[in-house]
């Protein structure tokens, strides 16, 4: 027993634990499909999964499922029924913000869904989208919530029906933000560089944080958002910026 304590050598050993952790984690975040376009990581998976294996953030920017079992279908088909994208995979749950507040900085959409589970912020970001268009059965604005916002301010752009578009390009995700409300959001963090969108969707984040020269992660559960998120992204980097001369393409690379 005493020579076994002798032999006993702490620092080793906790560096040799140390080293079978990282080797772990790294193992498990391999097992996860990723891409690696301009300054932007884009995971395939549960970012209930990935996230606790990911380095640090400086903000993290985000339009989470909101819980309220949304359908834009009316009951009545229509084009997001025919293509079978009518739901969003964990909206008929209510969402828990917690896996957010472990961050230094976050803005988050939706947060009139789940504002009693948020700390206290003046920080409250309305986006008006119906411009004073009649009403009708659609929400005439969205809310985010700021964590270190000091006060609420108002995004006017329209994004209704018919003119719900970018540029004329159809929208390819039912809960779609514009690319400038994204690029909005980000004016209220410039000294972030590194920006997390864990629930991204079609990739609008991503792609606002490529126009103004962010590094982005990006973390979405379904294949085929996954895919188009990669595809905008990939065309952001190769529009004429101020920031890089040069287009990369998507690549797969070493991890950590
Ligand atoms: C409200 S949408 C985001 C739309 C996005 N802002 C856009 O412009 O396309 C939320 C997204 O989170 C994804 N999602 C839901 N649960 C997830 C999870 N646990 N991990 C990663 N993504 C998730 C959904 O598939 C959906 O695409």
């Amino acid at each position: 027993m005493t020579a076994l304590l002798d032999d006993y050598d702490a620092a080793d050993d906790s560096r040799k634990s140390y080293d079978v952790a990282i080797a772990a984690l790294r193992e498990k975040l391999m097992s996860f499909r990723r891409e690696t376009i301009g300054d932007a990581t884009l995971w395939l998976g549960d970012c209930r999964e990935i996230l606790p294996l990911l380095p640090k953030v400086d903000a993290v920017v985000t339009d989470p499922p909101y819980g309220i079992n949304f359908s834009h279908d009316g009951g009545g088909g229509g084009i997001w029924a025919r293509r079978n994208e009518s739901r969003i995979v964990g909206d008929d749950q209510a969402f828990d913000p917690a896996l957010l507040l472990a961050f230094d900085d976050v803005i988050t959409w939706g947060a009139n869904h789940y504002a009693h589970r948020l700390p206290k912020s003046a920080g409250w970001l309305i986006w008006d989208k119906k411009l004073g268009l009649k009403e009708d059965n659609f929400s005439d604005c969205e809310i985010a919530w700021h964590m270190n916002g000091t006060r609420a301010r108002v995004f006017r752009r329209l994004w209704n029906g018919l003119l719900a578009h970018e540029n004329g390009e159809r929208r390819l995700h039912i809960m779609q933000k514009p690319i400038d409300l994204m690029e909005w959001c980000l004016g209220f963090l410039p000294d972030a560089q590194t920006i997390l969108d864990p629930f991204m969707g079609s990739g609008t984040t991503g792609v606002a944080c490529a126009k103004l020269g962010r590094k982005f992660i990006g973390i979405e559960i379904e294949p085929k958002y996954f895919d188009i998120a990669c595809k905008r992204i990939d065309e952001a980097y190769r529009q004429p910026r101020l920031f890089k001369d040069e287009a990369p393409k998507a690549k797969q690379e070493a991890l950590l």
